[in-house]
């Protein structure tokens, strides 16, 4: 008696928004691949040829199981004619010839050291380039000009470049719980950012700060950001403030929250052998008025690719507007309103992704 297992074919949603995408999954070679060159292509200010790399590495992140083979590939979406050859390579060689290449280049290394200070973009980080600058001890010994912030990314470079680790985002989510008990009661604090999609790890905590009863959240960002000071604990802040010329002014900005980009000093848990007592790690505070929150947290959990396709799925199959403060339905002109996530996604006619699934 002969018994056949049909493998189930692999079916991929075309919109991100519409997988389920975990942290782990089995390609991270062929993910790592792609999204290398993706980072390249933004390198050299090529958008579109980065999200195409950007789209196709996140199609294989989703994959339910691991592919049995090159034959594979011809029915996901988001499979260019480039990314095949790449992933073929390595499905087949087990590396890329085009990626070592990039990987091992100058240029591409010098970008990566750039971008990765704080207040660098890709911009910042070409122009020093073709200045011949390679080094952060380049950056220092030439007197290049440095912005406020970028003085700070370089000061804190080397403590910035350890990602932030589970239990020192929950003392910063302590922290800010503990000041805000005393400035605003009964402000709430969510952890929003890669942490609230389950990563072990960060560049950054993303909190968004809020208070049930709307309006009592106003100031709030002021008198938190003067209580850090006051406790020694602000190495740099960087704040914007909607006010209400600046919000209807700029109506078209994805984001007119009260927000804050800080360095904080991070006090370190007491060991006996530790030389520092301290660590300077990366804070974003948002303050968000209540009604627009599942808005705001929806926009702030991510992935960045994850945002990029609902907003891209919203306007194309949907005709709606979405943002980090509502949803406008520009058919019927009317904003919806919602008062969780999971309403959002209603609206959208889009079954509901957890943030753990959201790693597009
Ligand atoms: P790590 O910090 O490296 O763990 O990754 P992350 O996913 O937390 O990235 P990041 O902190 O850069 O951003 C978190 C989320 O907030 C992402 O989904 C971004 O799209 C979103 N975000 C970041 N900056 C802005 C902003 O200025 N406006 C809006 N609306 N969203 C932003
Ligand atoms: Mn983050
Ligand atoms: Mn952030």
């Amino acid at each position: 008696q002969v018994t056949t297992t049909v493998e189930p074919s692999l079916q991929v949603a075309p919109y991100a928004c519409q997988r389920r995408t975990p942290l782990d999954h089995p390609h991270s070679a062929l993910v790592m691949a792609l999204e290398t060159l993706a980072e390249a292509a933004l390198f050299e200010g090529e958008e579109a040829r980065g999200l195409a790399f950007t789209r196709a590495a996140s199609v294989l992140r989703c994959l339910p199981r691991a592919l049995r083979g090159t034959h594979e590939l011809s029915g996901l979406p988001g499979i260019g004619a480039h990314s095949h050859r790449v992933l073929q390579e390595v499905l087949e060689d087990g590396v890329c010839v085009e990626v070592e290449t990039v990987k091992q280049s100058e240029r591409y290394q010098t970008m990566k050291l750039f971008t990765q200070i704080f207040g660098v973009g890709v911009r910042t980080a070409d122009r020093w380039y073709r200045e011949g600058l390679r080094s952060l001890g380049d950056l220092r010994s030439h007197g290049t000009r440095l912005t406020r912030e970028q003085q700070a990314g370089v000061q804190y470079f080397e403590d910035l470049a350890v990602p932030v680790g589970q239990a020192e985002a929950e003392s910063l989510v302590c922290l800010v719980l503990d000041a805000t008990a005393h400035l605003l009661p009964n402000a709430s604090v969510t952890l929003a950012g890669g942490f609230r999609r389950g990563k072990p790890c960060g560049h950054d905590v993303d909190l968004l700060l809020s208070h049930p009863e709307e309006g009592r959240e106003v100031g709030l960002l002021g008198s938190l950001v003067a209580w850090l000071g006051e406790q020694d604990l602000l190495l740099y802040q960087h704040s914007s403030y909607s006010t209400a010329a600046e919000a209807s002014s700029s109506c078209r900005a994805l984001d007119r929250f009260d927000r804050c980009f800080t360095i904080l000093r991070l006090v370190l848990p007491t060991a006996g052998t530790r030389v520092r007592a301290w660590r300077a790690v990366r804070l974003d505070l948002v303050v968000v008025p209540h009604s627009q929150l599942p808005f705001a947290l929806l926009g702030w959990t991510g992935s960045r690719h994850f945002e990029r396709e609902l907003r891209r799925f919203a306007r194309h199959e949907r005709e709606m507007v979405l943002n980090s403060h509502g949803l406008y339905d520009m058919r019927q002109g009317t904003f919806l309103l919602a008062s969780s996530e999971e309403e959002i996604f209603q609206h959208l006619g889009l079954d509901y992704i957890p943030p753990t699934l959201r790693n597009a």
